[in-house]
């Protein structure tokens, strides 16, 4: 019997979402969203890894991961709008979809082609605990001695001000007794580290719509 087969026409799949990872540090953020993708559960590339500071793990792991490396140092660049065009020039380069700040500590001016394309990650419960100076440890040790019973992570739209922006999602985590900044620091980066990849997901899926200050997820 001559059994003839027709060609079947590739699947029609969207292409990953395109990614800039942009840090200043310990590249945790980035380490945990490279596991991520490699691990299937979210469906992204990252095309850019910037940073701010030269030296810094982040790079390390940026470089151990095989990603594309751009050092934009901030020392080098007087004011916010210089600094923020050479990044943004580097973001352009490479066709990116989605900017996602990861332990980056210089502020931004977000050009108009990517309002609303630039998230960061805070570990504190936005508007609370944010701010310039409100970073890293200095979070953490304002929540306890303000004595709250819970704290947690907040993933953000980015516009012009240090930490603000519409709030895509945030997970919370209690105060336990006898907490440090680190025993709490630990315990958030943990929900960071579920939230991040989700607020990708969820932008990459088309799922998030912005209305004024709002984020309305469908
Ligand atoms: C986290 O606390 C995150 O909320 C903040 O930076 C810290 C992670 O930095 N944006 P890194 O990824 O370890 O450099």
């Amino acid at each position: 019997m001559n059994l003839s087969i027709p060609p079947r026409d590739p699947p029609i799949v969207d292409p990953p979402i395109r990614l800039a990872v942009l840090l200043s540090g310990t590249g945790r953020t980035l380490e945990n969203l490279i596991r991520e993708i490699a691990a299937g559960r979210l469906r992204a590339e990252i095309v850019l890894v910037a940073a701010s500071r030269p030296g810094v793990r982040g790079i390390e792991i940026a470089n151990e991961a095989g990603l594309p490396v751009a050092v934009v140092p901030r020392r080098q660049f007087g004011s916010v709008e210089v600094f923020s065009q050479a990044v943004f020039d580097q973001v352009r380069a490479v066709g990116v979809d989605l900017v996602v700040l990861a332990g980056f500590m210089s502020l931004l001016r977000i050009p108009q082609d990517y309002a609303g394309r630039v998230m960061n990650i805070h570990p504190a419960l936005l508007p609370a605990f944010g701010g310039k100076g409100c970073f890293g440890h200095h979070v953490h040790e304002a929540v306890l001695a303000a004595g709250a019973t819970e704290s947690g992570c907040t993933v953000h739209f980015v516009d012009n001000v240090y930490d603000h922006g519409p709030i895509i999602l945030q997970r919370r985590v209690p105060i336990e007794p006898g907490d440090t900044p680190d025993t709490l620091a630990a315990r958030v980066f943990r929900e960071e580290c579920q939230a991040y990849p989700e607020a990708i997901r969820l932008y990459a899926e088309g799922k998030l719509h912005v209305d004024g200050d709002r984020v309305r997820i469908d």
